[in-house]
């Protein structure tokens, strides 16, 4: 009986021992569900440049939280440096899953290669990669910035309907390089290119700040006097042009058009007292969603490669009703 028991379970020990090596290749990882208070990611935020990102990482820290995940998180204050240095320590102290926006969309392979080499599935969020290699990373969660360009085209088409006078545009991008800015002028241009009264006649970046968009605007309102419309690549660009419309005893929204991409409170407020005309919504509630994603990974799961933020757009009256509710 004695001699049975011992080889029953010297059997089941050798079963387990075998089922552990055949399901997860020897890493001690059989794909099963991990409690969250094991699972660790690090997250390389962009920066802290506009409210849109204010609300983005305010969302994504919450949200983890809620979830009872550990969240490693770091700024790289708008340098791609910076952002690759973060991404190389999570990759050092072995997180279970890398996040990140990336600042600009080029430059990222040999990283993103040493976190696949690492075994950590890397998850974009927000903006995009150009890259040829998509095993890199396991899913992009984000909006699509060519159609919030073309919402925005859409808009100036239908504001001058009828019109055959120029419209003179001023176009504050974004930070050159990155997916919002190349995506959105593309969208825009694209809608435009059908009406050839519409004329972009100064195109600078104000890097996505209130500052910039101040700075740019004043100095090319000095060139372009004239100008119809400002298409601004976020609201706080749109805000910091405003000030400047202002400064030159102009008023926003009337003597110059502002249209605008992102939907933050201060920009619906600006909305709401007509010194913006319009604005595409992209929204910064991106947490939930990355959360779902890291879980998904975690267990071992495929996620969906591409998952497309939904958004909408706002006229005036649309901001006045939102407002009350608007949470960022
Ligand atoms: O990548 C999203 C963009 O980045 C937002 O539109 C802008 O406000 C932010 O800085």
């Amino acid at each position: 009986m004695k001699k049975l028991i011992t080889a029953i379970a010297a059997g089941a020990m050798i079963m387990a021992l075998a089922g552990c090596s055949s399901a997860d290749g020897g890493t001690g990882d059989t794909g099963a569900a991990k409690d969250p208070s094991d699972i660790v990611v690090g997250f390389a935020q962009v920066g802290a440049e506009s409210g849109w990102r204010t609300a983005n990482t305010k969302d994504i820290q919450d949200s983890f939280k809620t979830a009872g995940i550990e969240l490693k998180f770091s700024d790289a204050q708008q340098k791609q440096e910076n952002q690759i240095k973060a991404i190389r320590s999570y990759i050092t102290q072995g997180v279970d899953v890398i996040a990140f926006s990336p600042v600009v969309e080029t430059g990222w392979d040999a990283v993103l290669k040493e976190a696949k080499d690492a075994e950590i599935p890397v998850v974009l969020t927000d903006r995009a990669v150009d890259s040829k290699d998509d095993s890199l990373y396991v899913s992009f969660l984000g909006s699509d910035f060519i159609e919030e360009g073309k919402k925005a085209g859409d808009w100036l088409v239908s504001e001058y309907e009828g019109q055959t006078d120029p419209v003179k545009i001023i176009q504050l991008e974004g930070t050159t390089g990155a997916a919002p800015a190349i995506d959105r002028a593309e969208g825009f241009a694209d809608v435009i290119k059908a009406d050839s009264k519409f004329e972009i006649v100064a195109s600078q970046t104000g890097d996505f700040t209130r500052a910039g968009g101040k700075q740019v605007t004043e100095a090319l309102l000095k060139s372009n006097p004239d100008v119809d419309v400002i298409y601004a690549h976020n609201d706080d660009m749109g805000l910091g042009a405003i000030e400047a419309i202002e400064a030159a005893g102009l008023v926003p929204g009337t003597d110059i058009k502002i249209v605008t991409v992102d939907a933050v409170k201060d920009g619906m407020q600006a909305l709401a007292d007509g010194k913006i005309n319009f604005i595409v919504e992209c929204s910064p509630l991106l947490g939930k969603q990355l959360v779902d994603i890291v879980n998904q990974v975690v267990a071992g799961e495929t996620p969906e490669k591409r998952i497309i933020t939904e958004e909408t757009t706002f006229d005036q009256e649309q901001a006045i009703a939102a407002l009350p509710t608007r949470q960022y």
